[in-house]
Protein backbone atom coordinates (compact mmCIF):
# COMPACT_ATOMS: atom_id res chain seq x y z
CA UNK A 1 0.00 0.00 0.00
CA UNK A 2 1.44 3.75 -0.89
CA UNK A 3 2.95 5.46 1.74
CA UNK A 4 0.96 8.47 2.07
CA UNK A 5 2.25 9.92 5.22
CA UNK A 6 3.31 13.81 4.94
CA UNK A 7 5.55 16.13 6.13
CA UNK A 8 4.54 19.37 5.56
CA UNK A 9 6.89 22.89 6.38
CA UNK A 10 7.96 20.04 9.20
CA UNK A 11 4.70 19.38 10.21
CA UNK A 12 3.91 15.85 10.07
CA UNK A 13 0.29 14.16 9.72
CA UNK A 14 -0.68 10.74 8.77
CA UNK A 15 -2.34 11.72 5.11
CA UNK A 16 -1.55 15.56 3.07
CA UNK A 17 -5.61 15.85 3.57
CA UNK A 18 -5.87 19.10 6.01
CA UNK A 19 -9.72 20.68 6.24
CA UNK A 20 -9.15 24.35 5.34
CA UNK A 21 -9.41 27.44 7.77
CA UNK A 22 -13.63 27.43 7.68
CA UNK A 23 -16.60 26.62 9.54
CA UNK A 24 -15.86 22.33 9.33
CA UNK A 25 -12.68 23.42 11.64
CA UNK A 26 -14.28 26.29 14.14
CA UNK A 27 -14.16 24.53 17.26
CA UNK A 28 -13.28 21.27 19.39
CA UNK A 29 -16.86 19.49 18.32
CA UNK A 30 -15.92 19.73 15.01
CA UNK A 31 -12.43 19.25 14.65
CA UNK A 32 -12.58 16.10 17.14
CA UNK A 33 -15.23 14.79 14.93
CA UNK A 34 -13.33 15.69 11.75
CA UNK A 35 -9.76 13.49 13.13
CA UNK A 36 -12.23 10.32 13.86
CA UNK A 37 -13.34 10.81 10.37
CA UNK A 38 -9.91 10.27 9.14
CA UNK A 39 -8.82 14.16 8.11
CA UNK A 40 -4.72 13.80 8.29
CA UNK A 41 -5.26 18.00 10.09
CA UNK A 42 -6.64 20.93 10.32
CA UNK A 43 -6.37 24.73 9.85
CA UNK A 44 -8.20 26.00 12.69
CA UNK A 45 -11.07 28.62 11.79
CA UNK A 46 -9.24 32.09 11.54
CA UNK A 47 -8.67 33.89 14.90
CA UNK A 48 -8.62 37.45 15.44
CA UNK A 49 -7.05 39.76 18.68
CA UNK A 50 -7.97 39.69 22.14
CA UNK A 51 -11.47 41.68 22.68
CA UNK A 52 -14.74 41.72 21.33
CA UNK A 53 -15.09 38.89 18.71
CA UNK A 54 -16.56 39.84 15.38
CA UNK A 55 -20.14 40.00 14.50
CA UNK A 56 -21.27 37.98 11.82
CA UNK A 57 -25.06 38.72 9.89
CA UNK A 58 -27.77 36.97 11.01
CA UNK A 59 -29.37 35.99 7.79
CA UNK A 60 -28.07 33.69 4.49
CA UNK A 61 -24.00 33.97 4.69
CA UNK A 62 -23.73 32.04 1.31
CA UNK A 63 -24.52 32.05 -2.06
CA UNK A 64 -24.14 29.30 -4.96
CA UNK A 65 -24.03 27.91 -8.47
CA UNK A 66 -25.18 24.47 -9.22
CA UNK A 67 -25.04 22.07 -12.21
CA UNK A 68 -27.94 21.18 -13.93
CA UNK A 69 -28.26 17.95 -11.70
CA UNK A 70 -28.39 20.46 -8.79
CA UNK A 71 -25.08 19.25 -7.89
CA UNK A 72 -22.98 22.31 -5.82
CA UNK A 73 -20.41 23.84 -8.09
CA UNK A 74 -19.40 26.77 -6.61
CA UNK A 75 -19.90 28.62 -3.29
CA UNK A 76 -20.02 32.06 -2.07
CA UNK A 77 -20.39 33.13 1.41
CA UNK A 78 -20.25 36.12 3.19
CA UNK A 79 -18.68 35.14 6.54
CA UNK A 80 -16.30 36.96 8.39
CA UNK A 81 -13.61 35.44 10.87
CA UNK A 82 -13.95 33.12 14.47
CA UNK A 83 -16.92 35.05 16.11
CA UNK A 84 -15.94 32.52 19.35
CA UNK A 85 -13.66 34.06 22.07
CA UNK A 86 -10.62 33.81 21.80
CA UNK A 87 -9.78 32.33 25.05
CA UNK A 88 -12.24 29.73 24.08
CA UNK A 89 -10.76 28.74 20.77
CA UNK A 90 -7.14 28.85 22.73
CA UNK A 91 -8.23 26.27 25.27
CA UNK A 92 -9.64 23.81 22.70
CA UNK A 93 -6.78 24.39 20.28
CA UNK A 94 -4.80 23.08 23.71
CA UNK A 95 -7.44 20.13 24.37
CA UNK A 96 -7.49 18.77 21.16
CA UNK A 97 -3.90 18.89 20.12
CA UNK A 98 -3.23 16.85 23.46
CA UNK A 99 -6.14 14.38 22.57
CA UNK A 100 -4.88 13.92 18.57
CA UNK A 101 -0.88 14.14 19.06
CA UNK A 102 -0.71 12.79 15.75
CA UNK A 103 -2.66 14.90 13.37
CA UNK A 104 -1.98 18.45 12.69
CA UNK A 105 -3.18 21.34 13.84
CA UNK A 106 -2.36 24.85 12.42
CA UNK A 107 -3.86 28.00 14.02
CA UNK A 108 -5.28 30.45 11.35
CA UNK A 109 -4.67 34.17 12.17
CA UNK A 110 -5.63 37.57 11.10
CA UNK A 111 -5.05 40.42 13.28
CA UNK A 112 -4.40 44.45 12.56
CA UNK A 113 -1.71 44.84 10.36
CA UNK A 114 0.28 46.61 13.08
CA UNK A 115 3.82 44.54 14.48
CA UNK A 116 2.26 44.66 17.96
CA UNK A 117 -0.88 42.59 17.66
CA UNK A 118 0.85 40.17 16.11
CA UNK A 119 3.56 40.10 18.33
CA UNK A 120 0.37 39.51 21.03
CA UNK A 121 -0.87 36.89 19.46
CA UNK A 122 1.36 34.63 18.80
CA UNK A 123 2.99 33.44 22.11
CA UNK A 124 -0.72 32.19 22.89
CA UNK A 125 -0.61 29.84 20.11
CA UNK A 126 2.83 28.70 20.70
CA UNK A 127 1.56 27.99 24.06
CA UNK A 128 -1.37 25.80 23.01
CA UNK A 129 0.81 23.14 21.53
CA UNK A 130 -0.10 24.08 17.94
CA UNK A 131 2.19 22.93 15.25
CA UNK A 132 2.34 25.89 13.72
CA UNK A 133 0.12 29.15 12.24
CA UNK A 134 -1.38 29.98 9.02
CA UNK A 135 -1.55 33.71 8.22
CA UNK A 136 -4.85 34.89 6.85
CA UNK A 137 -3.85 37.46 4.09
CA UNK A 138 -6.82 36.44 2.10
CA UNK A 139 -10.63 36.80 3.16
CA UNK A 140 -11.44 39.22 0.22
CA UNK A 141 -14.62 40.37 2.43
CA UNK A 142 -15.95 41.99 5.46
CA UNK A 143 -12.17 42.13 7.02
CA UNK A 144 -10.14 43.21 4.13
CA UNK A 145 -12.51 46.74 4.55
CA UNK A 146 -11.16 46.53 7.44
CA UNK A 147 -7.58 46.84 6.40
CA UNK A 148 -6.82 43.34 7.17
CA UNK A 149 -7.08 39.81 5.14
CA UNK A 150 -6.90 40.28 1.14
CA UNK A 151 -6.44 43.89 1.79
CA UNK A 152 -2.94 42.33 3.29
CA UNK A 153 -2.53 39.67 0.95
CA UNK A 154 -2.62 41.79 -2.14
CA UNK A 155 0.24 44.50 -1.06
CA UNK A 156 3.32 42.46 -1.64
CA UNK A 157 5.41 44.69 0.83
CA UNK A 158 2.96 44.26 3.70
CA UNK A 159 3.27 40.55 3.23
CA UNK A 160 6.74 40.56 3.38
CA UNK A 161 6.58 42.69 6.46
CA UNK A 162 3.83 40.98 8.46
CA UNK A 163 5.44 37.45 7.64
CA UNK A 164 9.19 38.84 8.97
CA UNK A 165 7.31 40.08 12.16
CA UNK A 166 6.24 36.75 12.55
CA UNK A 167 8.86 34.71 12.34
CA UNK A 168 11.27 37.09 14.54
CA UNK A 169 8.63 36.49 17.12
CA UNK A 170 7.90 32.61 17.22
CA UNK A 171 9.34 29.40 16.77
CA UNK A 172 6.09 27.43 14.88
CA UNK A 173 5.88 27.25 11.36
CA UNK A 174 4.61 29.83 9.39
CA UNK A 175 2.33 29.31 6.24
CA UNK A 176 1.58 32.22 4.37
CA UNK A 177 -2.75 31.94 2.71
CA UNK A 178 -2.39 33.87 -0.28
CA UNK A 179 -5.55 35.45 -1.70
CA UNK A 180 -6.38 34.98 -5.61
CA UNK A 181 -7.39 38.34 -6.15
CA UNK A 182 -4.46 39.88 -7.55
CA UNK A 183 -2.82 39.68 -11.01
CA UNK A 184 0.62 37.76 -10.39
CA UNK A 185 -0.10 35.49 -7.54
CA UNK A 186 3.92 34.94 -7.61
CA UNK A 187 4.69 38.57 -6.31
CA UNK A 188 2.99 37.50 -2.78
CA UNK A 189 4.44 34.47 -2.65
CA UNK A 190 8.30 35.63 -3.36
CA UNK A 191 7.19 38.36 -0.82
CA UNK A 192 6.32 35.30 1.84
CA UNK A 193 9.42 33.76 0.73
CA UNK A 194 12.04 37.12 1.14
CA UNK A 195 10.38 37.38 4.56
CA UNK A 196 11.16 33.58 5.55
CA UNK A 197 7.61 32.10 4.93
CA UNK A 198 8.16 28.51 6.10
CA UNK A 199 5.06 27.51 3.36
CA UNK A 200 2.40 28.85 1.33
CA UNK A 201 -0.81 28.14 1.35
CA UNK A 202 -3.52 29.14 -1.66
CA UNK A 203 -5.86 29.81 -2.96
CA UNK A 204 -8.38 31.73 -0.64
CA UNK A 205 -11.80 32.64 -1.93
CA UNK A 206 -12.33 34.61 -5.25
CA UNK A 207 -14.31 38.05 -5.33
CA UNK A 208 -17.50 36.97 -6.39
CA UNK A 209 -21.54 37.56 -6.89
CA UNK A 210 -23.36 34.67 -7.72
CA UNK A 211 -26.52 35.69 -8.75
CA UNK A 212 -29.14 38.64 -8.37
CA UNK A 213 -33.05 38.13 -7.19
CA UNK A 214 -34.66 39.62 -10.42
CA UNK A 215 -37.93 39.95 -8.34
CA UNK A 216 -36.33 42.21 -5.52
CA UNK A 217 -33.23 43.60 -7.69
CA UNK A 218 -31.17 42.35 -4.67
CA UNK A 219 -28.08 40.58 -4.84
CA UNK A 220 -27.45 37.02 -3.23
CA UNK A 221 -27.36 36.40 -0.58
CA UNK A 222 -29.73 38.64 0.23
CA UNK A 223 -29.70 40.43 3.82
CA UNK A 224 -33.07 42.15 4.51
CA UNK A 225 -32.99 43.36 0.64
CA UNK A 226 -29.01 44.13 0.05
CA UNK A 227 -26.38 42.09 -0.97
CA UNK A 228 -22.69 41.97 -0.65
CA UNK A 229 -19.58 40.77 -2.79
CA UNK A 230 -18.47 37.21 -1.17
CA UNK A 231 -16.01 34.57 -1.68
CA UNK A 232 -16.13 32.26 -4.07
CA UNK A 233 -14.82 28.69 -3.51
CA UNK A 234 -15.95 24.62 -4.46
CA UNK A 235 -15.37 22.74 -7.83
CA UNK A 236 -16.00 26.16 -10.09
CA UNK A 237 -12.45 27.32 -8.58
CA UNK A 238 -9.93 24.20 -8.79
CA UNK A 239 -8.49 25.60 -12.30
CA UNK A 240 -7.56 28.58 -11.24
CA UNK A 241 -6.38 27.52 -8.31
CA UNK A 242 -4.17 24.40 -10.20
CA UNK A 243 -2.83 27.92 -12.06
CA UNK A 244 -1.29 29.68 -9.34
CA UNK A 245 0.02 26.66 -7.47
CA UNK A 246 1.90 25.53 -10.83
CA UNK A 247 2.87 29.26 -11.06
CA UNK A 248 4.45 29.22 -7.99
CA UNK A 249 5.92 25.69 -7.97
CA UNK A 250 7.79 26.99 -11.17
CA UNK A 251 8.90 30.29 -9.97
CA UNK A 252 12.65 29.94 -9.58
CA UNK A 253 12.26 32.69 -6.95
CA UNK A 254 10.72 30.25 -4.84
CA UNK A 255 11.85 27.06 -5.53
CA UNK A 256 11.58 24.52 -2.76
CA UNK A 257 8.79 26.69 -0.94
CA UNK A 258 6.58 24.26 0.61
CA UNK A 259 2.79 25.23 -1.34
CA UNK A 260 -0.70 23.73 0.36
CA UNK A 261 -3.00 23.27 -2.41
CA UNK A 262 -6.65 24.53 -1.66
CA UNK A 263 -9.29 25.39 -4.24
CA UNK A 264 -11.99 22.76 -5.33
CA UNK A 265 -10.40 20.01 -4.12
CA UNK A 266 -13.86 16.85 -3.93
CA UNK A 267 -12.29 13.96 -5.07
CA UNK A 268 -8.60 11.99 -4.69
CA UNK A 269 -8.10 12.88 -8.47
CA UNK A 270 -8.31 16.89 -7.78
CA UNK A 271 -5.72 16.11 -4.77
CA UNK A 272 -3.48 13.96 -7.41
CA UNK A 273 -3.61 16.77 -9.62
CA UNK A 274 -2.40 19.20 -7.12
CA UNK A 275 -0.14 17.07 -6.04
CA UNK A 276 1.35 16.41 -9.37
CA UNK A 277 1.38 20.71 -10.01
CA UNK A 278 4.06 21.16 -6.87
CA UNK A 279 1.25 21.18 -3.91
CA UNK A 280 2.65 19.32 -1.06
CA UNK A 281 -0.34 18.77 0.67
CA UNK A 282 -3.74 19.34 0.14
CA UNK A 283 -6.50 21.33 2.24
CA UNK A 284 -10.47 20.89 1.74
CA UNK A 285 -13.31 23.26 2.76
CA UNK A 286 -15.99 23.44 0.23
CA UNK A 287 -16.06 19.53 -0.29
CA UNK A 288 -16.59 18.50 3.46
CA UNK A 289 -19.16 21.31 3.94
CA UNK A 290 -21.13 19.93 0.96
CA UNK A 291 -20.74 15.77 1.77
CA UNK A 292 -19.54 15.65 4.73
CA UNK A 293 -16.59 14.84 6.93
CA UNK A 294 -16.49 11.33 5.93
CA UNK A 295 -15.50 12.54 1.97
CA UNK A 296 -11.99 12.07 3.03
CA UNK A 297 -12.05 8.29 3.34
CA UNK A 298 -13.19 8.47 -0.71
CA UNK A 299 -10.11 10.83 -1.13
CA UNK A 300 -7.70 8.49 0.61
CA UNK A 301 -8.26 5.39 -0.80
CA UNK A 302 -8.68 6.50 -4.01
CA UNK A 303 -4.89 8.48 -3.93
CA UNK A 304 -3.90 5.28 -2.33
CA UNK A 305 -5.25 3.07 -5.15
CA UNK A 306 -3.68 5.33 -7.70
CA UNK A 307 -0.17 5.30 -6.45
CA UNK A 308 -0.31 1.44 -5.84
CA UNK A 309 -1.57 1.26 -9.39
CA UNK A 310 0.74 3.47 -11.11
CA UNK A 311 3.78 2.33 -8.53
CA UNK A 312 3.95 5.29 -7.06
CA UNK A 313 5.40 4.16 -3.48
CA UNK A 314 5.24 7.64 -1.18
CA UNK A 315 4.00 11.44 -1.89
CA UNK A 316 7.53 12.17 -3.12
CA UNK A 317 7.17 10.24 -6.18
CA UNK A 318 3.80 12.25 -7.27
CA UNK A 319 4.80 16.02 -5.63
CA UNK A 320 5.84 18.17 -9.03
CA UNK A 321 5.88 15.77 -11.30
CA UNK A 322 3.63 17.49 -14.05
CA UNK A 323 5.20 21.05 -13.22
CA UNK A 324 7.91 20.10 -15.77
CA UNK A 325 5.24 19.60 -18.37
CA UNK A 326 3.60 22.54 -17.83
CA UNK A 327 5.21 25.20 -20.93
CA UNK A 328 4.68 28.53 -22.17
CA UNK A 329 2.64 28.41 -25.19
CA UNK A 330 5.16 29.48 -27.40
CA UNK A 331 7.05 26.35 -26.60
CA UNK A 332 4.06 23.82 -27.80
CA UNK A 333 5.07 21.56 -30.61
CA UNK A 334 3.14 22.88 -33.89
CA UNK A 335 3.71 20.22 -35.54
CA UNK A 336 1.53 17.68 -33.45
CA UNK A 337 -1.58 17.32 -35.34
CA UNK A 338 -5.00 15.34 -34.06
CA UNK A 339 -8.40 14.86 -35.73
CA UNK A 340 -11.30 14.12 -34.02
CA UNK A 341 -12.92 10.92 -34.73
CA UNK A 342 -16.36 9.66 -33.67
CA UNK A 343 -17.32 6.45 -32.49
CA UNK A 344 -20.38 5.14 -34.68
CA UNK A 345 -21.52 2.43 -32.06
CA UNK A 346 -21.59 5.23 -29.10
CA UNK A 347 -23.16 8.07 -30.76
CA UNK A 348 -26.72 8.75 -29.78
CA UNK A 349 -27.42 11.26 -33.20
CA UNK A 350 -27.63 14.40 -30.74
CA UNK A 351 -26.69 16.41 -33.38
CA UNK A 352 -25.06 18.69 -30.34
CA UNK A 353 -20.81 18.14 -31.63
CA UNK A 354 -22.23 19.06 -35.54
CA UNK A 355 -23.88 22.36 -34.42
CA UNK A 356 -21.33 23.65 -32.20
CA UNK A 357 -18.66 23.07 -35.47
CA UNK A 358 -21.06 23.85 -37.81
CA UNK A 359 -22.03 27.43 -36.36
CA UNK A 360 -18.56 28.11 -34.03
CA UNK A 361 -16.07 26.43 -35.16
CA UNK A 362 -14.58 24.85 -38.65
CA UNK A 363 -17.46 23.54 -40.35
CA UNK A 364 -16.25 19.53 -40.28
CA UNK A 365 -19.02 17.00 -38.74
CA UNK A 366 -21.61 16.47 -40.86
CA UNK A 367 -25.48 15.96 -40.30
CA UNK A 368 -27.04 13.99 -42.90
CA UNK A 369 -25.85 11.02 -45.32
CA UNK A 370 -27.56 9.42 -47.80
CA UNK A 371 -30.66 11.65 -46.07
CA UNK A 372 -29.98 9.86 -42.73
CA UNK A 373 -28.43 12.24 -39.48
CA UNK A 374 -25.21 10.87 -39.78
CA UNK A 375 -22.22 12.50 -37.84
CA UNK A 376 -19.16 12.21 -39.43
CA UNK A 377 -16.10 14.07 -38.97
CA UNK A 378 -14.83 15.75 -41.91
CA UNK A 379 -10.87 15.49 -41.62
CA UNK A 380 -9.72 17.22 -44.48
CA UNK A 381 -12.20 20.27 -42.29
CA UNK A 382 -11.05 19.52 -38.91
CA UNK A 383 -8.48 21.76 -37.33
CA UNK A 384 -7.87 19.41 -34.22
CA UNK A 385 -9.64 21.98 -31.99
CA UNK A 386 -11.83 19.36 -29.31
CA UNK A 387 -14.98 21.60 -28.33
CA UNK A 388 -16.53 18.61 -29.97
CA UNK A 389 -15.44 16.33 -27.69
CA UNK A 390 -16.47 18.77 -24.94
CA UNK A 391 -20.04 19.55 -26.17
CA UNK A 392 -20.64 15.86 -26.86
CA UNK A 393 -22.87 14.78 -24.06
CA UNK A 394 -21.72 10.72 -24.42
CA UNK A 395 -18.35 10.42 -22.43
CA UNK A 396 -15.79 8.66 -24.97
CA UNK A 397 -17.95 8.87 -27.79
CA UNK A 398 -15.80 11.31 -29.44
CA UNK A 399 -11.69 10.96 -29.32
CA UNK A 400 -8.53 13.28 -30.30
CA UNK A 401 -6.61 10.97 -32.95
CA UNK A 402 -2.82 12.37 -33.39
CA UNK A 403 -1.83 11.54 -36.93
CA UNK A 404 1.52 9.24 -37.06
CA UNK A 405 4.44 11.35 -38.54
CA UNK A 406 4.72 10.66 -41.96
CA UNK A 407 1.23 10.57 -43.09
CA UNK A 408 -0.83 13.53 -44.82
CA UNK A 409 -3.15 16.07 -43.42
CA UNK A 410 -6.27 16.21 -45.47
CA UNK A 411 -6.55 19.90 -44.18
CA UNK A 412 -3.44 21.51 -44.67
CA UNK A 413 -2.37 19.13 -47.70
CA UNK A 414 1.18 18.96 -45.33
CA UNK A 415 2.90 15.59 -44.62
CA UNK A 416 3.32 15.54 -40.57
CA UNK A 417 7.10 15.85 -39.33
CA UNK A 418 8.47 14.12 -36.69
CA UNK A 419 10.41 17.15 -35.74
CA UNK A 420 9.40 18.85 -33.00
CA UNK A 421 8.59 22.92 -34.14
CA UNK A 422 7.02 25.60 -31.64
CA UNK A 423 6.32 29.16 -32.14
CA UNK A 424 9.88 30.79 -31.11
CA UNK A 425 11.08 29.18 -34.50
CA UNK A 426 8.32 29.70 -36.96
CA UNK A 427 8.66 31.34 -40.64
CA UNK A 428 5.46 33.38 -39.63
CA UNK A 429 6.77 34.67 -36.32
CA UNK A 430 8.36 38.38 -36.89
CA UNK A 431 10.33 37.92 -33.89
CA UNK A 432 12.06 34.30 -34.86
CA UNK A 433 13.05 35.89 -38.21
CA UNK A 434 14.76 38.82 -36.58
CA UNK A 435 16.55 36.38 -34.62
CA UNK A 436 18.06 35.11 -37.50
C1 LIG B 1 -17.90 29.74 4.84
C2 LIG B 1 -16.45 29.84 4.63
C3 LIG B 1 -15.66 30.48 5.57
C4 LIG B 1 -14.29 30.58 5.38
N1 LIG B 1 -13.56 31.15 6.36
C5 LIG B 1 -12.21 31.22 6.23
C6 LIG B 1 -11.42 31.70 7.29
O1 LIG B 1 -11.88 32.05 8.37
N2 LIG B 1 -10.07 31.76 7.09
C7 LIG B 1 -9.48 31.36 5.92
O2 LIG B 1 -8.25 31.43 5.80
N3 LIG B 1 -10.24 30.87 4.92
C8 LIG B 1 -11.57 30.78 5.05
N4 LIG B 1 -12.33 30.24 4.04
C9 LIG B 1 -11.65 29.81 2.79
C10 LIG B 1 -11.27 28.34 2.81
O3 LIG B 1 -10.36 28.06 3.85
C11 LIG B 1 -10.66 27.91 1.46
O4 LIG B 1 -9.49 28.66 1.25
C12 LIG B 1 -11.60 28.12 0.30
O5 LIG B 1 -12.91 27.77 0.66
C13 LIG B 1 -11.18 27.29 -0.93
O6 LIG B 1 -11.25 25.91 -0.68
P1 LIG B 1 -12.50 24.99 -1.17
O7 LIG B 1 -12.69 25.24 -2.62
O8 LIG B 1 -12.10 23.59 -0.82
O9 LIG B 1 -13.69 25.45 -0.36
C14 LIG B 1 -13.71 30.08 4.20
C15 LIG B 1 -14.49 29.46 3.25
C16 LIG B 1 -15.85 29.31 3.46
C17 LIG B 1 -16.67 28.61 2.45
S1 LIG C 1 -12.19 19.04 -33.33
FE1 LIG C 1 -13.02 21.09 -33.69
S2 LIG C 1 -12.85 21.36 -35.89
FE2 LIG C 1 -12.62 19.15 -35.51
S3 LIG C 1 -14.64 18.35 -35.69
FE3 LIG C 1 -14.38 18.81 -33.55
S4 LIG C 1 -15.20 20.90 -33.31
FE4 LIG C 1 -14.89 20.56 -35.48
S1 LIG D 1 -22.46 15.09 -29.83
FE1 LIG D 1 -21.72 13.02 -29.52
S2 LIG D 1 -23.52 11.75 -29.33
FE2 LIG D 1 -24.19 13.71 -30.17
S3 LIG D 1 -24.14 13.40 -32.37
FE3 LIG D 1 -22.18 14.20 -31.84
S4 LIG D 1 -20.87 12.41 -31.49
FE4 LIG D 1 -22.99 11.71 -31.48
Amino acid sequence: MADIRSVFAGIKSPNPFWLASAPPTDKAYNVERAYKAGWGGVVWKTLGEDGPPVVNVNGPRYGAIWGADRRLLGLNNIELITDRDLHLNLREIKQVKKNWPDRALVVSLMVPCEEQAWKAILPLVEETGADGVELNFGCPHGMSERGMGSAVGQVPDYVEMVVRWCKQTTRMPVITKLTPNITDIRQPARAAHRAGSDAVSLINTINSITGVNLDTFAPEPTIDGKGSHGGFCGPAVKPIALHMVSEIARDPETAGLPISGIGGITTWRDAAEFLALGAGNLQVCTAAMTYGFKVVQEMIEGLQNWMDAKGHASLDDVIGRAAPNLREWQHLNLNYVAKARIDQDMCIKCGRCHIACEDTSHQAITAMVDGKRHFEVMEEECVGCNLCVNVCPVDGCIDMVPLAAGTLDKRTGATVSADYANWTTHPNNPMAAAAK
